[in-house]
């Protein structure tokens, strides 16, 4: 390994999230637009390409993968591509992680986990039949049984819910209640500027010192050293464990170890970038490794400070379905 990539803030990446596609088949309101525009599957990088750019940020110090989408199982060859990135441990992947919505993992958990990914994160917004659909236009059901099939594989899991005040701030305490009956930790995530320009109003972020007020009047909480997750987490009744990402009221930038590649081979070294900057033409184009490392380590030196210096939305057309949280 050269020296790892790092920023003029001194913050050393080791993550990377990889979108393996743009496509969904939820339409959460936080998360994508009313008329989503996928990206064309000529724009997507093939297996191939994604493992080549994979294999450079590897080679360059990122220990973490996390697979991400839209929703990642959509992808037609994720299990080979899970393969592909499992050997990369070789080269000193430490983890293979994915986030999802669960719908497919009954189909696809075994073959997943054969293919070597370490564990799971789960988005489960409600287990109120009618805020969920609120939230996602999409029936409960099948997001239940894919936690199930994932609960019962014995892979780590945990599970995120976004909030958002007015769709499921009252799932609060019905969700902790359900992921604390089956010991599955739970991270709640305050709702970011992400979605559709101009939905977002902070007056509907629901925020962690809200949360834990709501919590405080049926669990003793304790809070927990701070790790390096971007969650916080709180010990529940000495024994469930509860995360919450405060990613508007007390952003983690100043420790962010994180970089983007979206399904089209941009690299976004916030999630907040107004901008992201291709990889993939260049890679087409038959450039260097060395010119490709060139790339990557200029773009991530100039990394922006991050939300926490800029908070608010930010101006430019790709959401959150198409970035990959
Ligand atoms: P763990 O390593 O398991 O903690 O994964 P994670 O929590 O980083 O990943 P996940 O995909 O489950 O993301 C949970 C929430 O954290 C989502 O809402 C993400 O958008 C948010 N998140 C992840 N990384 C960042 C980041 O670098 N900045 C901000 N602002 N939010 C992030
Ligand atoms: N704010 C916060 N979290 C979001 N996610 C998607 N959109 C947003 C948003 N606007 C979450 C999803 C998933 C993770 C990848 O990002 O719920 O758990
Ligand atoms: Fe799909 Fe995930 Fe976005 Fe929901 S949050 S629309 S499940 S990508």
């Amino acid at each position: 390994v050269k020296e790892p990539l790092q920023d003029r803030f001194g913050r050393v990446k080791r993550k990377l999230r990889l979108s393996l596609t743009d496509r969904c088949n939820f339409r959460c309101r936080y998360c994508m637009p009313e008329h989503p525009q996928w990206l064309p599957g000529r724009e997507l990088m093939d297996r191939e390409e994604l493992l080549r750019l994979a294999t450079l940020f590897v080679d360059n110090g990122i220990e973490e993968l996390r697979l991400t989408g839209g929703e990642p199982l959509l992808r037609k060859d994720v299990v080979a591509c899970v393969a592909a990135l499992s050997r990369l441990r070789e080269h000193g992947l430490k983890r293979l992680s994915m986030t999802t919505n669960g719908t497919r993992l009954p189909a696809l958990l075994d073959d997943l986990i054969e293919a070597g990914l370490d564990d799971l994160n789960i988005s489960l917004d409600a287990v109120d039949e009618g805020r969920f659909q609120a939230l996602t236009r999409r029936p409960l059901a099948p997001v239940l049984a894919g936690i199930e099939k994932a609960r019962d594989s014995g892979l780590p899991v945990k599970l995120n819910a976004v909030l958002i005040q007015g769709y499921n701030d009252d799932q609060i305490l019905p969700l902790t209640h359900w992921a604390k009956a089956r010991d599955l930790p739970l991270r709640f995530i305050e709702y970011m500027p992400l979605d559709e320009p101009g939905r977002w109003r902070e007056e509907q972020v629901v925020s962690e010192a809200r949360i834990l007020d709501t919590l405080a009047g049926h669990y003793r909480i304790e809070a927990l050293p701070r790790g390096a997750a971007p969650a916080t987490e709180y010990r529940l009744d000495e024994r469930y464990t509860l995360g919450v990402i405060s990613t508007v009221t007390r952003p983690f930038c100043a420790d962010c170890d994180r970089l983007r590649l979206t399904a089209n081979g941009h690299l976004y070294t916030c999630l907040f970038a107004r901008q992201g900057h291709d990889l993939l033409t260049p890679l087409r184009g038959g450039e260097s490794e060395a010119q490709l490392r060139r790339r990557i380590e200029q773009r991530v030196w100039h990394k922006d400070a991050g939300y926490a210096a800029t908070p608010g939305p930010v101006d430019r057309p790709i959401t959150m379905h198409g970035m990959g949280g």
